[in-house]
Parts: C-alpha cells; sequence; structure tokens
C-alpha cells in the first residue's frame, strides 16, 4: 500500500523538517524551505523494470573478473586526460558549470566523437536544435542517438530497445520518475532519479554522463549528497568575455582530483588548446609594472599564468581589497605579512589583484608572484617578462618549498623564460637545467634582487 506523508527540505542543503520554517537551521539559509510530499513505500527502481537479475551475490575478491578495456577513450584528449584517462564503464560522471558555459556543446562533441553507441537524452532542447548545433559542430560520421524526453522511466525503457554503451543526461534537473512525487528539480527527483541511474550504470557497466546545473553562489545545484553519489565530478568553467573555458576535476574515484584540460569556444565547437601558457599570458612589449608571472601545477599539467595588481591611495576612507581569480583573504594575509614582516603599509592603498584569462587559481604556490606583482605595483618598477615565480609565503614572511618543482621549471624553460624564483628549500633537488633558479628564504631578501634601481 502507498503510505505518503508530507515533510519540509530546505533546496539548498537537504536538511528536512516536520514543519515549515523560514530559515533552515542547518545551513542558515532563508526562503528556502519547500513543501513535498514523499511516498515511504519502497521506491521503485530500476530493479523493477526487470531488465537486469536481481540476484546479487557476495563473490570473493580473486574470482571478480575485471574486463580488458575498462575504459571508453574518446577523441577528445583532453576530457580523456581530465577523466583520469578515459570514461570508466559503469561509472557516472557529473559535469556542472553555469548555463551557456559549453555544457551540452562539449557533451555532444564527445558522443558525436565517439565509435560507441551513444544515448544523448536532452530534457532541454528540442531534437532540431540538437541537429543544428551538431551540424555547427560538424562530425557526421556517428552512432550518436537523440532523445528528447524527461521521464525516467521513458528513458529506461529506450536504453532497452537501443542498448547505447553510453547515456548522456542533460540535465539531471530536469528529469522527474513517478517514484516519487516532487516536482521536476526538486531535490527529492534529482536524488531519486540519480540514484536510480547509478545502479543501472553499476548493474549494466554503462557509464552515465549527467549534466547539472550551478546555483548562483556556483554549487552544483540540488543536495550536496549528488556529489557523493557519482564518481566523478567534473566542473565546466570560463570568464563570458574570453573564448576559453576551463574543465577541471572536483572528485574522481578513477583519477587524480584537480587535473584541468582548456578548451577554446570557436564557432565551430570546442577545441583543444595547446599551449594554454600562450593565451594566459597577455602579450605585451611594453614593461609596465604590476605584473608578474606564477608557474602552477593543475593536476599534472603546469600552466604558467599571469597576476596582476594595482596598488592605488585610497580615495575613500575603507581601502579597498578586491580579487579576480584570487582567494581575498589570501590577498589580505599576504598584505598582513609584508605590513608585519617587511614594513610596508597598506593601510591608506587600494589593493586590485587579477589573474588574467579568467582562470581561478587555488594554489598557494602562486603566492610570490601575487606578493611580486603587488610590490611591483607599488614601487611602479616593472619584472623582467622572462623571470616566473613559484612559492608559497608562510606567515612569518618565509618562502616556502612547492611540490613538482621539477615539472615546473622545466615548461619555464620550455616557454622560454630566463629566470626562475623559487623556496630555498626547494632548491636541493634541481640542476642541469639550463635556466637561471633564484632561491630565496624570506620574502624581505627577495625585494632588493628584484627592485633595486
Ligand atoms: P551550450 O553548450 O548550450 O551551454 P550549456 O549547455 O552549458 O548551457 O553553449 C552555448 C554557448 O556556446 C552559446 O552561447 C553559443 C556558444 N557556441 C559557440 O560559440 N560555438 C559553437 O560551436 C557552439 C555549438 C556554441
Ligand atoms: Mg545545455
Amino acid at each position: 500500500m502507498k503510505k505518503s506523508k508530507t515533510i519540509y527540505v530546505c533546496q539548498a542543503c537537504g536538511a528536512r523538517y516536520l514543519q515549515w520554517q523560514g530559515q533552515c537551521s542547518s545551513c542558515h539559509q532563508w526562503q528556502t524551505i519547500v513543501k513535498q510530499v514523499v511516498d515511504d513505500s519502497p521506491i521503485k527502481t530500476w530493479a523493477d523494470a526487470d531488465v537486469i537479475s536481481k540476484t546479487s551475490k557476495p563473490i570473493k575478491i580473486q574470482q571478480i573478473a575485471i574486463q580488458r578495456n575498462p575504459r571508453l577513450t574518446t577523441v577528445d584528449q583532453e576530457f580523456n586526460r581530465v577523466l583520469g584517462g578515459g570514461i570508466v564503464l559503469g561509472s557516472m560522471i557529473l559535469i556542472g558549470g553555469e548555463p551557456g558555459i559549453g555544457k551540452s556543446t562539449l557533451l555532444l562533441q564527445v558522443s558525436l566523437e565517439l565509435e560507441q553507441k551513444v544515448l544523448y537524452v536532452s530534457g532541454e532542447e528540442s531534437a532540431q536544435q540538437i541537429k543544428l548545433r551538431a551540424d555547427r559542430i560538424g562530425k557526421h560520421e556517428n552512432n550518436c542517438y537523440v532523445l528528447t524526453e524527461t521521464k525516467l522511466e521513458q528513458i529506461f525503457h529506450q536504453i532497452k530497445e537501443l542498448s547505447p554503451e553510453l547515456v548522456v543526461i542533460d540535465s539531471i534537473q530536469t528529469l522527474t520518475t513517478q517514484a516519487v512525487d516532487s516536482a521536476a528539480s526538486t531535490i527529492t527527483q534529482v536524488r531519486t532519479c540519480t540514484a536510480q541511474l547509478l545502479e543501472f550504470a553499476k548493474r549494466k557497466h554503462i557509464p552515465v554522463i549527467l549534466i547539472g546545473h550551478i546555483t548562483k553562489e556556483g554549487h552544483l545545484a540540488g543536495p550536496k549528497v549528488l556529489e557523493h553519489m557519482v564518481d566523478t565530478v567534473l566542473l565546466f568553467e570560463g570568464d563570458r568575455n574570453y573564448s576559453h573555458r576551463i574543465l577541471r576535476t572536483q572528485k574522481n574515484r578513477f583519477g587524480p582530483a584537480f587535473e584541468l584540460g582548456i578548451y577554446q569556444m570557436n564557432h565551430d565547437g570546442l577545441a583543444i588548446v595547446d599551449n594554454p601558457s600562450d593565451i594566459l599570458i597577455s602579450q605585451k612589449d611594453d614593461q609596465s609594472s604590476g605584473y608578474a608571472i606564477a608557474v602552477t601545477v593543475e593536476g599534472i599539467r603546469p600552466l604558467l599564468i599571469e597576476v596582476q595588481a594595482l596598488v592605488s591611495k585610497a580615495i575613500y576612507g575603507t581601502p579597498q581589497r578586491s580579487c579576480t581569480g584570487f582567494n581575498g583573504k589570501r590577498l589580505n594575509m599576504l598584505l598582513a605579512i609584508l605590513e608585519k614582516r617587511v614594513g610596508f603599509s597598506f593601510g591608506d592603498k587600494d589593493v586590485f589583484v587579477n589573474i588574467t584569462g579568467g582562470i581561478k587559481v587555488e594554489e598557494p604556490a602562486i603566492d610570490l608572484a601575487v606578493v611580486m606583482a603587488v610590490l611591483s605595483s607599488y614601487f611602479d618598477l616593472s619584472i623582467s617578462q622572462w623571470v616566473c615565480f613559484a612559492a608559497e609565503i608562510g606567515l612569518s614572511g618565509e618562502i616556502r618549498a612547492v611540490p613538482k618543482i621539477e615539472t615546473r621549471i622545466k615548461e619555464a624553460q620550455k616557454r622560454g623564460y630566463k629566470e626562475f624564483a623559487l623556496s630555498e628549500y626547494n632548491q636541493a633537488s634541481n640542476h642541469g637545467h639550463n635556466i637561471r633558479l633564484r632561491s630565496f628564504d624570506k620574502i624581505e631578501k627577495i625585494i632588493k634582487p628584484f627592485f633595486s634601481p
């Protein structure tokens, strides 16, 4: 017998309440709690569709058969690398990103390039719209089927008929299942649909890629639990003002996290960027102040990025601190270190820091470049554009070692840089590079060599 009850669920964090309340006690957000009817009878699942065997027995670990090629390799090398070597069979991948960033384009492109049979399910666009996009991307020799459907049961039915080797769902928020009684895109619907697709993926050994929307705050819409359920979470990011897009792993059960792929959105789809450092560093001939080049490593890939800073006299009472692509709290910390350890005064100065190219960097290894860009603007003295930096800065002003220094030095050398400033504690492991390594142990010691006229 069907038993249903009414509960109140926070749409931001998924907390459940018996009564409505204005503010969620768990995540403290206002007006996020909505009424939902939940069905307490056992959930109707993919297993009930009588397509898969219901028997699951424990087996000895030695007896588990491993398939020869457990991954689907796509033509897109960046996509493969970000996933740790291709799409793992039976895995569930979630790709999040802001509207219009190119999620549908990326996955349609991947689907069109695959030899295997792909079912591309769209709940957002009509078949004609998808065809127009496919024509724009211009790849025709393929095995890709399009289904415009939002009802999960119907999708499962079509999967059974077609037997695809990869299923793409665009997007998970548009799906609904009869198993629960709430509207599309509510937490319960998103979670139940994902759970059923996950069960399908694992049992049938077919990978499923979900496209997910991102909320205003930049989180994946839907409960946090969604991120725990899937095997891999990828984020597709970019700045509307630039044509390049960054595909980043946030979580990966089958490969390294924090891997990064860079694409460029062209009129005919997304193209791989071979030399990302070239597009991330603005080509300039003149030597202006306020620039420093940082060498970061995202995943296994080294990347040269440009940090820009502007230090100017604060006209209004409270000096402003503003960061684009860098953590604002970290900037405050670096400024405090410069005040305390070196004796600068930023109390009456506005400080702006910007990572060019719309890229966001979390790695502390760019600390030194940020400090150098700030000081370059402060003194109004430029730093040679053939010098790059990679070091973290500690609270006492010490210049700390960073991981993968060899990879960073090689990349800088490959790009023609002449000098590389790093921590003294990194020094031991590198020799034989034809780039001048300059090592420092304290922030106060780096100022004179770079800024004395
Ligand atoms: P889309 O894949 O629809 O984004 P999402 O699914 O993340 O919402 O991308 C749409 C944008 O990409 C749109 O502004 C048009 C642009 N675009 C190109 O510039 N070139 C192309 O070849 C394609 C297909 C789209
Ligand atoms: Mg889309």
